[in-house]
């Protein structure tokens, strides 16, 4: 049910409807502030403003939920695939088994870089993060556009961009790691699933080919599905933002890449490892760096903790957790790391600094220990994220371009700089 809010300003009332979202979130619309009171609101970081309506995920972070498309995350964890999920959060329902096997046919027709694109990778320095090559290399794909899509409108070849950006990306991070591993490229099959192939071209070496294991394909098809959508996040809003201006998806994911590439953000995964490895070190089990932690050592974090919208836990996390655990044992691995990062866990839990700032482990706290397991080098764990991301990232742009009322977006600001002043010659500046 719609209501109305009501803001006083300098002794005028103004009435404000609310919106009401599906799950009862309550918004209050401020559409016509500016337009009949001349002030906007003010909320750096946007903790409390709503920069669009989405149907695609929901999140409630006091209770730990976490949902896509109105399906439970766990759910999908347990019965669905990548994949799967991927078509899900695009189109916005399961697929029939006619539609899923067509996306798959159409992400594998494009996985294909277009040969000219290797070259690009030539011009990077060997030691270049694997991060700044996918930026790039994705937004170099909007170059090379496929032969299927030409004179067509952003809409029209919206199915293909989709499945190019999905599948390509994932091409683009094993040829990245295979350039600077000083490796020859490999190439995706035809015959191996998504996750399935990512692992194929990272490891498989000349008349050797990687051997599957079904306990690994698993693992590493969860991260991806786990990491596949998460509302308005940094990286979400970026392409949203640059979506908004009608750029093409190709760019719109790329800015989305240098995004979720900082520590705070989907680089958690990578600091995490760094953290742990530190740790181990340095011969600490954890306290000592806590302590450091808690006094604001340095402005030390304990990173893959914190999160700004779950306040009780990341549904994420435990799902990952348990997985970790299950991964370690199948493959017959112990990792001190992984002992320092439950012995964090614990005392973190139970320490009234991260009760009382409600900081949990989130979704980066334990996926870095699997993906170290797999043999994944930690300066691609954050390409993995993007890999994983790519579905909701795709699935965003679409909504902004079939938002028939979607306008470029630009926010305002309350300027605090200097007012009027006359030009000073350089004598007068002393
Ligand atoms: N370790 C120690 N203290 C922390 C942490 C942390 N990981 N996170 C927040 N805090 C403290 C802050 O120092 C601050 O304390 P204060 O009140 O004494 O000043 C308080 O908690 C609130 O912190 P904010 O920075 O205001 O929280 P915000 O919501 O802006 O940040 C964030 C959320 C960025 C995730 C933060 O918790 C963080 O830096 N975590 C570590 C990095 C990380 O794991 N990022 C991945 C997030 S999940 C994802 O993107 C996939």
């Amino acid at each position: 049910m719609n209501g109305t809010a009501e803001l006083i300003i300098d002794g005028k009332s103004l009435e404000l409807p609310t919106i009401v979202g599906t799950e009862g979130e309550v918004g209050i619309d401020i559409g016509k502030l500016r337009s009949t009171t001349g002030a906007i609101t003010i909320d750096p970081a946007y903790g409390n403003t709503g920069s669009c309506k989405s149907a695609i995920t929901f999140i409630d972070g006091e209770k730990g939920i976490l949902q896509y498309r109105g399906y439970n995350i766990a759910e999908l964890a347990q019965k669905s695939t990548f994949i799967e999920t991927a078509y899900l959060l695009i189109y916005g329902e399961l697929p029939t088994a006619s539609e899923l096997s067509e996306f798959s046919e159409l992400l594998t027709e494009n996985q294909m870089l277009h040969q000219d694109m290797l070259q690009h990778f030539d011009a990077f320095p060997p030691k270049a993060h694997p991060m700044s090559i996918l930026s790039a290399m994705i937004h170099a794909s909007s170059a090379y556009p496929s032969q299927k899509t030409y004179r067509k409108s952003l809409k029209e070849a919206f199915p293909i961009h989709a499945a190019r950006l999905i599948s390509q990306t994932r091409t683009i991070a094993t040829s990245s790691y295979r350039k600077a591993a000083g490796l020859p490229p490999s190439y995706p099959r035809r015959n191996l699933k998504f996750t399935e192939n990512f692992l194929h071209m990272m490891f498989s070496l000349p008349g050797e080919d990687y051997e599957l294991n079904a306990d690994v394909v698993r693992a590493l098809d969860l991260i991806f599905l786990l990491h596949a959508d998460h509302e308005q996040n940094c990286s979400t809003s970026t392409v949203r933002m640059v979506a908004s201006s009608q750029a093409n998806v190709f760019a719109s994911a790329s800015a989305g890449v240098c995004a979720l590439w900082g520590p705070l953000h989907g680089g958690a995964n990578q600091a995490v490892l760094e953290m742990l490895e530190e740790i181990n070190k340095d011969g600490d089990d954890g306290t000592k760096f806590l302590d450091q932690v808690k006094n604001k050592v340095g402005n030390r974090r304990l990173m893959g903790f914190g999160h700004r919208v779950y306040k009780s836990f990341d549904p994420r996390a435990v799902i990952i957790k348990e997985q970790c655990d299950k991964v370690l044992a199948q493959l017959h691995k112990s990792d001190p790391l992984l002992d320092i990062a439950k012995k964090l866990e614990e005392i973190a839990l139970h320490d009234d600094y991260f009760i009382s700032r409600k900081l949990y482990p989130n979704v980066d706290f334990y996926s870095g220990i699997i993906m170290r397991a797999i043999g994944i080098p930690t300066n691609m764990f954050t390409v993995l994220f993007a890999i994983g991301r790519m579905p909701g990232w795709v699935a965003n742009y679409k909504e902004v371009m079939d938002d028939t009322e979607s306008r470029i977006s630009r926010p305002r600001q309350i300027y605090t700089g200097s007012t009027l002043r006359s030009y000073k010659s350089m004598a007068e500046r002393v």
